[in-house]
């Protein structure tokens, strides 16, 4: 298996005009009492460091070795897969259909086709956008095969009918969602792979830097105030200092997004905390908003088209937009500050729609924090690049 590299322009880009992620905003916190929750996610005791750790805790779950294989989707970040890496287990890449639903065909190639029996299957709701799951969920119960939803990009979901997990084991992303500088959630729904697990607390140290990166993030966006420039200042000290110097530097066997000794560490109380008391309801609306107004600013480009129009299920993590001309846009956009995520790091596979989203396809912020003001600045940014040939 082999990941594509990152993009060599990268070092050159500059710090976006706006923050990807969420910032802390007491808009958006609220009264525990008073929030309807519409997460499956809300009722979850343990929260894990990440979603990957929560990802690594849920394939040891599922029995994970050397002797066995897994199908991850064939469009993918790098922080899933390393820990089916780390745990030695075979991987193979199922191809998606352009509207990145799985391609059942192939994955029951896969299944009879894989030199080590298939544990487990993971399938991504990518960007807040549910899979539909009833044939995937048959298949895999036809052949021993633990289903495992990633529900990163989907912490929230508003239609009760059909919230109820078909995976056995289901993972968030929090912070994707909250303004929090950690986080990782497991729900596992399948009663045979229960099991009880004791997480190592953060320290009280760690627990006034978790307070400080929301702090951070929060004063740096849009424009650093006062306080902001005092962390930065703060900031540069620490990196100049002696110790960071002198500190570890990263060999060769290192993961690039996967800290084995991070799995067993919890979640900050800090971000436990925000997550207790933010406004559900507010967040919600404001994504579905902000995801509505991209939309509709951006469907009638004539180089660019939205993957998804909003549905009445879905509170979107992030707005998915497909740009025909990437070699001539992309870098444009990301010197102009846009801020723009792109999975360029995805591994080879032979999947034709991943390959070419890997490039063409941006994932653009709608979070809570974002004003119609400032999705204008994006828009304007975009329309204006987009046009040009
Ligand atoms: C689909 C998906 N799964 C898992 C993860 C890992 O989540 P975390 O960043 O919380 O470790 C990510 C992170 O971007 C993701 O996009």
């Amino acid at each position: 298996m082999k990941f594509h590299p990152i993009n060599e322009h990268a070092q050159s880009f500059p710090k976006p005009g706006l923050s990807v992620l969420p910032l802390v905003n007491f808009k958006f916190l609220g009264i525990p009492a008073k929030n309807k929750f519409f997460s499956p996610f809300s009722n979850n005791g343990s929260l894990y460091a990440d979603g990957r750790s929560a990802l690594a805790h849920a394939l040891q779950l599922a029995g994970h070795s050397g002797q066995n294989a897994i199908l991850f989707p064939a469009y993918h970040c790098g922080s899933m897969i390393e820990p089916a890496i780390w745990l030695a287990t075979d991987i193979y890449f199922y191809n998606l259909n352009k509207d990145l639903s799985p391609d059942l065909n192939h994955i029951k190639q896969l299944i009879s086709q894989a030199k080590k029996p298939v544990k487990t299957l993971v399938v991504v709701h990518y960007f807040g956008f549910f899979q539909r799951l009833d044939s995937l969920a048959q298949v895999c119960k036809e052949n021993g095969i633990t289903l495992i939803e990633d529900c990163a990009h989907a912490y929230y979901r508003l239609d009760n009918k059909t919230s109820s997990p078909k995976g056995d084991l289901a993972i968030a992303s929090p912070r994707k969602f909250f303004p929090i500088p950690d986080g990782g959630l497991l729900c596992i729904n399948n009663p045979a792979l229960q099991k009880e697990n004791t997480l190592e607390a953060h320290s009280f140290k760690a627990e006034i830097k978790a307070l400080y990166n929301c702090l951070q993030t929060a004063t740096l966006f849009p424009k650093p105030n006062i306080l902001g420039k005092i962390i930065t200042k703060i900031d540069r000290l620490r990196t100049q200092s002696p110790a960071k110097k002198s500190g570890h530097l990263p060999s060769p066997q290192d993961f690039l997004w996967f800290n084995p000794a991070q799995i067993n560490k919890r979640g900050s109380y800090i971000s436990k905390g925000i997550i207790h008391f933010s406004s559900h309801q507010q967040i919600i609306e404001r994504r579905r908003k902000n995801y509505q107004y991209l939309f509709d600013n951006l469907k009638n480009q004539s180089n660019a088209h939205p993957l998804y129009e909003l549905t009445g299920e879905t509170v979107p993590y992030m707005f998915p937009l497909v740009i025909n001309y990437p070699a001539q846009h992309f870098i444009t956009l990301k010197k102009l500050g846009v801020p723009i995520w792109r999975w360029e790091e995805l591994a080879e596979s032979g999947c034709e729609n991943s390959q070419y989203y890997r490039t063409h396809l941006l994932h653009l912020p709608c979070h809570q924090s974002l004003s119609f003001y400032e999705l204008d600045w994006i828009i304007s940014r975009l329309v204006n690049t987009l046009s040009k040939r």
